[in-house]
């Protein structure tokens, strides 16, 4: 998730952008860059905070025309390189976009006699406009080209000298246009130009738009349509908030979308396997003997679903440490185990210890992190982005959906090269992978009713989370959510594990929240879910099975086979969401935590 401004029209372009672009710093910031054009293109750009750019950037310019970016890098690490914009090889063309473009590898080899200076993605974009713009076809027919090659997600914006245009085009990425008196302006968010206008039209699927001064056209499907233009009235901090009240929420609500980022170009349901870019040797994930999760907080939780996940689909021996309890025991051959780093941040100070004392062991290491080019991947010999986008909530949520897809991803990667996983089953798994999102939508749709539930129950003296196998590490995670944002008392059980000691804490006034889903042993949920019935404690079930009798309130999950206990953690999000915001707690930032913890 990268940030995009563009402007056209009587005004300096360069203030605008510089400004949009501090306005959009909180969906990226390992690096910034843009492009002004004033009939020829000068581009500036730097790896790091804004400041960085601004240390760059010439003090005035007489450009009415500029496009900049703020980027989270998905493909080639944060580096003055890899900042956008990009341009083709006469520099007359440069873009910025957001997104993934999935064939970017094919479509580089197929632009022989180009030469390339970044390890992006999206540099193939100017570099096909060129070719496309080579002869008479006018810049909108070139985009419409190009678009016509490209795989995957993307909303990317464009400036070509000598056009006095912005153009853009928008597959699954966000991008909106602000109608003003002086000019046009277009960008990922409202936020980045609501100083200026609150006018504005949201483009849809497979729009590309021309920008000029003066004039916004729309083409869809091939054909020119009338902006529909809608005024809003949100405050810039709620915009920046995409409307909702916390970046917490937000984030909740962005997982189908930080999923389909995280999956996008990776699954091969045809022939049943993954495409992770990774470079470990086939001989050495045939000879694993175990494979180590260490990790904190979330990141531990979604340790705890992986391991399980590697035990079923690839039927290799699977453990999980608190990073800050890691050892690397005696009796294990270090050249035939594999410990995974599973970190958002990436520079968790617990995490990095652990993971330096099994390279130091001799251990092969794996970090698995939503953070390009953090500490964490420097230290690794592999490392997988689960490229969720950034997130500001200290509460981690969407990110934990991420790592357990990216994880359940390398399940399959390493169960298809060890012999273990056959490609039936395999394509099975990518299916339910690729159901999660939807499935992740139709659990938001149902907002209202969690909300309802949650204040019913905000009082209550704690709350007990419960489930088994899959759904163990899912009642761990709901009950970790819920005590940091509302500070109430909350633990996750493995349900079996209640009547040997926790029971006596269940009384009328603690609610049980259980998960009965496929892949958490439901059957034997439904057993310990009927003894805290008994004790008089209300029940909450988040469950695709049929069993309303049971409980005193239910949350459907819809089917998405091993991955039901990930949609069903969705509920548990949004019901810690809404008891913390009954209490007007501090959301985003919970008292006495911080995002990245850096000391040990
Ligand atoms: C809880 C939370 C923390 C982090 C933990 C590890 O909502 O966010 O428990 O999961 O501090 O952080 P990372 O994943 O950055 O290593």
């Amino acid at each position: 998730m990268c940030g995009i401004i563009g402007y056209i029209g009587s005004q300096d372009a360069l203030p605008i952008v510089q400004t949009g672009l501090q306005n959009l710093d909180y969906r990226g910031y390992d690096s910034a860059g843009v492009a002004l054009d004033s009939g020829s293109i000068e581009v500036y750009k730097r790896e790091g905070k804004i400041d960085n750019l601004l240390d760059v950037v010439p003090e005035a310019s007489d450009a009415n025309c500029g496009i900049g970016h703020t980027r989270w890098s998905t493909h080639g690490p944060p580096s003055n390189a890899n900042s956008h914009p990009h341009t083709d090889c006469t520099g007359r063309i440069a873009v910025v976009h957001n997104g993934i473009i999935e064939n970017y590898d094919e479509l580089k080899a197929e632009l022989s006699g180009h030469t390339f200076t970044s390890g992006t993605d999206t540099e193939v974009i100017p570099h096909l406009l060129e070719d496309e713009l080579d002869g008479d076809t006018s810049p909108v027919e070139a985009i419409n080209a190009v678009v016509d090659r490209l795989d995957g997600s993307y909303a990317f914006v464009v400036t070509i000298a000598g056009t006095d245009a912005i153009l853009a085009a928008r597959e699954d990425s966000p991008l909106v246009i602000g109608h003003a008196d002086d000019g046009a302006y277009l960008a990922s968010d409202v936020t980045a130009f609501l100083g200026h206008t609150r006018d504005v039209s949201y483009l849809e699927d497979g729009d590309v738009a021309v920008l000029t001064d003066g004039d916004v056209e729309i083409h869809r499907g091939g054909c020119p349509v009338e902006p529909t233009v809608e005024t809003i009235d949100w405050e810039a901090d709620a915009a920046e908030k995409g409307g909702y009240e916390h970046y917490m929420l937000k984030e909740i609500h962005e997982q189908p979308q930080a999923l389909r980022q995280t999956i996008s170009g990776r699954l091969d349901t045809d022939i049943g396997d993954v495409d992770l870019n990774l470079n470990i040797p086939e001989e050495y994930l045939q000879s694993l003997e175990e494979v180590q999760f260490v990790a904190c907080g979330t990141s531990y939780y979604a340790g705890e679903y992986a391991a399980r996940l590697f035990e079923k689909i690839a039927d290799v021996r699977a453990t999980v440490s608190l990073a800050s309890e890691y050892m690397f025991d005696g009796g294990r051959d270090p050249s035939r185990t594999l410990t995974i780093a599973v970190t958002q941040s990436g520079e968790t100070a617990d995490t990095l210890s652990a993971i330096r004392t099994a390279a130091e062991a001799g251990a092969r290491t794996l970090a698995v992190t939503n953070t390009l080019g953090s500490t964490v991947t420097r230290e690794v010999d592999d490392s997988m982005y689960i490229r969720a986008g950034p997130e500001i909530g200290v509460a981690a949520t969407k990110t934990f959906a991420s790592q357990v897809i990216t994880l359940a991803m390398l399940s399959v990667y390493t169960g298809k090269r060890c012999g273990s996983l056959s490609g039936g089953r395999a394509s099975t798994l990518l299916e339910n992978m690729r159901a999660v999102p939807g499935a992740i939508q139709q659990v938001l749709d149902r907002e209202q009713q969690v909300k309802a539930v949650a204040e019913e129950y905000a009082d209550s003296d704690a709350f007990f989370f419960i489930g088994r196998d899959l759904g163990y590490p899912v009642a761990l995670e709901g009950a970790l959510k819920l005590k940091e944002i509302s500070y109430d008392h909350a633990e996750g059980f493995a349900s079996g594990e209640l009547k040997h000691g926790p029971l006596a804490l269940v009384t009328e006034t603690t609610p049980v929240l259980a998960v009965l889903t496929e892949g958490s042993r439901s059957e034997k949920t439904l057993n310990n879910v009927k003894e805290v019935q008994a004790r008089g404690a209300p029940v909450i079930v988040a469950s695709s099975m049929e069993n309303e009798k049971f409980v005193d309130e239910l949350f459907k999950v819809p089917s998405a086979g091993l991955f039901e206990p990930l949609v069903a953690n969705v509920y548990w999000q949004l019901f810690a969401y809404h008891v913390a915001d009954s209490k007007g707690r501090p959301i985003d930032k919970p008292r006495n935590l911080a995002k990245s913890v850096t000391v040990e």
